[in-house]
């Protein structure tokens, strides 16, 4: 059993299982880190944390194109289905299991309005926990450190967690320190910096944090990287 995450800059990523692909966060085109157009991307499933623009991306025209399923928030999905998206409503705390694996929307502490709806609809963030390929990875999408991820440490284990090192509208590295020490996850890969002059950070610092401060190993990514779990 094995799981591939490809990290595509921001808060992007691809998990590669044995049962299909999932895309996090889908901001391909307007992400100047990143090396794939919306057009090429290939997937079943994807996962939206909230409907910021660097997180909904290009949800709508990816999964117009290949009929992938959205699965993300009740308020988000309703205003993908009007845009004839198929999608599958969840909300946090939920879990469902889908062809490719299982999918659990965990809390996330920040905001969530949909930038593309004209009406400013608001709705809830959350963080995504994917269990496929016999691991479990847990995108924690824009958040504070919150108390919540304790939950994550104590009744899930977590193979992989994708924390928000970049601070300004997310947990900094300081924070997303504490997350680790919260969440106890086997290893830890950063996203959501240096896409942004306000988001820049030492991704190197941070892991030499995580690895003298945890029992977690920390992997940083480039985009266009792949790591594997196996
Ligand atoms: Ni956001
Ligand atoms: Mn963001």
């Amino acid at each position: 059993m094995s799981l591939s995450i490809a990290y595509h800059g921001h808060a992007c990523v691809s998990l590669v299982g044995p049962d299909g692909t999932v895309v996090i966060d889908p901001f391909f085109d307007d992400n100047r880190v990143c090396t794939v157009a919306a057009s090429e991307v290939q997937c079943d499933a994807i996962g939206v944390t909230h409907g910021h623009h660097d997180h909904l991306g290009d949800a709508i025209s990816i999964a117009k194109r290949t009929g992938a399923v959205v699965f993300t928030t009740a308020e988000l999905a309703k205003f993908l289905q009007e845009h004839g998206i198929t999608t599958h409503a969840m909300h946090v705390g939920g879990s469902h299991r889908f062809r490719f694996g299982e999918v659990k929307l965990v809390a996330a502490f920040h905001g969530g309005s949909i930038a593309e709806d004209t009406g400013h609809t608001v709705c809830t963030p959350c963080g995504i926990i994917v269990r496929m390929g016999g691991f479990s990875v847990y995108h924690a999408g824009d958040t504070a450190l919150t108390i919540e991820m304790e939950l994550l440490g104590r009744y899930d284990h977590i193979d992989l967690a994708l924390l928000p090192i970049g601070d300004n509208y997310t947990m900094g590295p300081e924070d997303a320190l504490h997350a680790v020490e919260l969440i106890r996850p086997e290893a830890v890969i950063p996203i959501h910096y240096n896409t942004f002059p306000v988001i820049e950070q030492d991704a190197e610092q941070f892991k030499r944090a995580v690895e003298t401060q945890t029992p977690a190993r920390c992997v940083i990514l480039q985009p266009g990287e792949t790591h594997t779990l196996e």
